[in-house]
């Protein structure tokens, strides 16, 4: 029966959307620094499915209860599916979407299309399961929006960048959103067992 897990992070929206999706649950989500966990373990995986890995096993190796880690980034299919696992430090904190915008900046429409991937570990005492969401897009051509983060304002979904959505408008089609609620699904029927 899970009724608490940790989340390997401690970002507030990550851990306010985890709780918004898993409350009907009745699962209790708590951060790592709730949990007093201080690691941080090297990210040095190929993928973010071996990123979150890393991160999920090191944080249950030392709670011992249900944990849940994600990985997340972007790939751009023009600069050969770059920045991918590096997307967190492809340029110092601001300034990604200028730098994609300059990298693009001879890729013509129809040739700018990219994806965010997420991707989540839930490991237990019974083992590891991890599920991944992609959100399809294309890279704009100027910064518009104002809302979210990273690269948020170049990512046009429709006719909008992600940061002209509202964070409910962005969770029903993001990335972390497809991965967020296949883990509801999996938790659920876990807990019909
Ligand atoms: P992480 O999953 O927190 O490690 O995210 C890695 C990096 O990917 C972040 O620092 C952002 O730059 C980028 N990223 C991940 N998800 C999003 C998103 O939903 N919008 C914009 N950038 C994102």
């Amino acid at each position: 029966m899970i009724d608490k897990l940790v989340m390997a992070t401690n970002n507030k929206n990550k851990l306010r959307e985890a709780r918004e999706i898993l409350s009907p649950l009745g699962i209790e989500v708590i951060s790592q620094q709730e949990a007093g966990v201080n690691i941080e373990p090297v990210e040095d995986g190929q993928t973010f499915g071996e990123n979150a890995l890393i991160k999920a096993k090191a944080i249950y190796n030392v709670v011992k209860v249900p944990v849940i880690a994600d990985d997340s980034g972007l790939c751009v299919d023009a600069l050969g599916g770059r920045p991918s696992v590096h997307s967190a430090r492809y340029a110092p904190k601001g300034q990604e979407c200028d730098k994609i915008l300059t990298e693009m900046r001879d890729v013509p429409d129809g040739k700018r299309t990219a994806y965010f991937e997420c991707c989540i570990v839930y490991i237990d005492s019974d083992g590891t399961e991890s599920m991944s969401g992609r959100c399809y897009g294309t890279i704009a051509h100027e910064q518009r929006g104002t809302d979210g983060f990273g690269y948020d304002p170049v990512f046009r979904y429709g006719n909008k960048t992600l940061a002209e959505m509202s964070p409910d408008e962005k969770n029903s089609i993001s990335h972390r959103g497809v991965a967020m609620r296949k883990l509801y699904e999996y938790l659920e029927k876990k807990k019909g067992e």
